[in-house]
């Protein structure tokens, strides 16, 4: 036999398969089949470090072994390939049940093993791992020559399981990522790849087939009711009711009737039963909307809500049951609240099982200039405008703003610039008032309507009274103006 051009075959072979199987897997399947076949072995395995494992290995590719009987049959091989991983040496013997290195193995002589060889994996000067290959049949199966050959072959495996393992890694990271730039597809209208706001993404997603209740915090205007809809909308519940209640919108006993529900006569106008929202909410979502402003007694009852999934309607002697998901929201700090005996600290627990903090802007700036495109194009598409973009100076003045009423306060100073812009660039003037004192940013709280309304009576003044002269200046058609005018007339 040609043992030199057998071996450069054998090389080669190890070297195309390292440049054409990528998964870790077949790899190292691959490569101990070519080590049998070409030192004609009965059985190997190949192992490779693994931190998880008791050993700190664990055996990634086996041939030929009796698997009933694996392990007894590992074990006799650990002894070499312990020997194998600890030393970094390589070790052949012809004769196994005579050399005196095995002596102590029971195995060794059960299963008449005559020739072993077993090599280190190497990766630098790391040992990752040991290639086995056995033989009952013949003395003398590996010679010196197969050592040679199998340590050449080892460094080329060794590289290979790496560039695999690295592969399959990247892979998996590839994958992660994209799952993650896939994110705002799932929350659709929901804008911003910032750190922060991803890890909000991230754990609205995860929450989105748990029926566990969920709390919102976070400053005015940073999407609380946004992110609870798009919790409600993805998740097991989609399709059915969403429905929102605030809880600072109405007195005491006027709420727990509105939530609840009452029969008739329970208080003076109780004309009739009537169903609460909790009922109304049956198999969705009761969105519990600045719940810090709670009443302590309506506190108890929503906390028996969530514990029981029971309710009683004013007046009422009977419990119902009901299955809906909570989703609460609060611009406080609840935990605060709890300490000043303002909110039960049991339903403060309960509800913040899962808590989402929603950062305020001014942290996430990266998301400024993505949500101001977003904003340019939805308020360009609502008033007709022919405005594209934003000027990088314009640009850098909303960076460099505080929003302190957030995203709601962002999206007002958008619109309004882009109602009020000329061309198709927002520039920085297009941010100022007239008067040049007075930044439109700092002028927080207005809706746009109001803000229009204020824009165009101003101008009206200074135009003594005359609307096509007003419709001029603030570039708008002489229709539309007079269309706005007679709007508020019929308010
Ligand atoms: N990430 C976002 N992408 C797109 N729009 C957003 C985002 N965050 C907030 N908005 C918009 O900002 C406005 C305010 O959001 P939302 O009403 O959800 O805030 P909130 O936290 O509930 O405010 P408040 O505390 O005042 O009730 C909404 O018009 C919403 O659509
Ligand atoms: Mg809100």
């Amino acid at each position: 036999m040609d043992q030199p051009k057998d071996n450069f075959n054998a090389l080669f072979e190890i070297t195309r398969t390292i440049n054409s199987i990528l998964d870790p897997g077949t790899l190292l399947e691959t490569v101990l089949d070519i080590a049998i076949r070409h030192l004609s072995a009965e059985r190997g395995f190949v192992m490779l470090a693994d931190n998880l494992s008791e050993s700190g290995y664990t055996v990634v590719a086996v041939r030929n072994f009796n698997s009933k009987k694996a392990s007894d049959e590992f074990a006799a091989s650990s002894s070499v390939v312990t020997s194998v991983l600890h030393t970094g040496e390589p070790v052949l013997t012809f004769d196994a049940m005579t050399d005196e290195r095995f002596e102590s193995s029971v195995s060794i002589m059960a299963q008449k093993i005559l020739s072993i060889i077993c090599i280190p994996l190497r990766a630098g000067d790391r040992i990752t791992g040991a290639v086995y290959l056995d033989s009952s049949k013949s003395r003398k199966a590996f010679t010196e020559d197969a050592v040679k050959f199998l340590t050449v072959f080892g460094s080329l495996a060794a590289i290979a399981i790496e560039n695999a393992q690295r592969y399959t890694t990247l892979e998996s990271e590839n994958n992660r990522l994209k799952q993650e730039v896939d994110l705002p597809h799932l929350f659709g209208n929901i804008i911003g790849k910032s750190e922060k706001w991803r890890k909000v993404l991230q754990i609205s997603q995860r929450v989105l087939d748990v029926d566990a209740a969920v709390l919102i915090t976070g400053e005015s205007g940073t999407g609380k009711e946004l992110i609870a809809r798009a919790i409600h909308d993805n998740g097991t519940r989609k399709g059915k009711a969403f429905v929102a209640v605030n809880a600072s919108a109405l007195p005491e006993n006027l709420l727990e009737s509105e939530l609840f529900g009452h029969v008739k006569g329970s208080f003076t106008g109780a004309a009739s039963d009537k169903k609460g929202l909790v009922e109304v909410a049956a198999g969705g979502t009761l969105f519990l909307d600045e719940i810090g402003e709670l009443p302590l007694p309506v506190q108890a009852k929503i906390l028996r809500l969530l514990q029981e999934k029971e309710y009683r309607r004013v007046g009422d002697t009977a419990n119902r049951k009901t299955d809906i998901r909570i989703i609460a929201a609060t611009n406080k700090d609840l935990a605060e609240e709890a300490k000043a005996n303002r909110f039960r600290e049991d339903l403060y627990f309960r509800l913040n099982v899962i808590g989402i903090h929603l950062p305020p802007l001014r942290e996430r700036k990266d998301d400024i200039p993505l949500l101001a495109n977003f904003f340019v194009k939805r308020a360009a598409e609502t008033y007709k405008r022919p405005v594209e973009g934003i000027h990088p100076d314009a640009m850098q003045l909303l960076l460099a703003n505080q929003w302190k009423g957030n995203v709601r306060e962002f999206q007002n100073v958008i619109e309004r610039a882009v109602v009020l812009c000329r061309g198709t660039l927002l520039t920085k003037e297009d941010f100022l008032f007239d008067s040049g004192d007075q930044s439109a940013l700092q002028k927080t709280g207005l809706t746009l309507a109001d803000f229009e309304r204020q824009l165009i009576e101003t101008t009206l003044q200074e135009m003594n009274g005359n609307r096509t002269r007003t419709a001029e200046r603030l570039g708008v058609s002489l229709r539309w103006l007079q269309y706005r005018i007679k709007e508020w007339s019929n308010e």
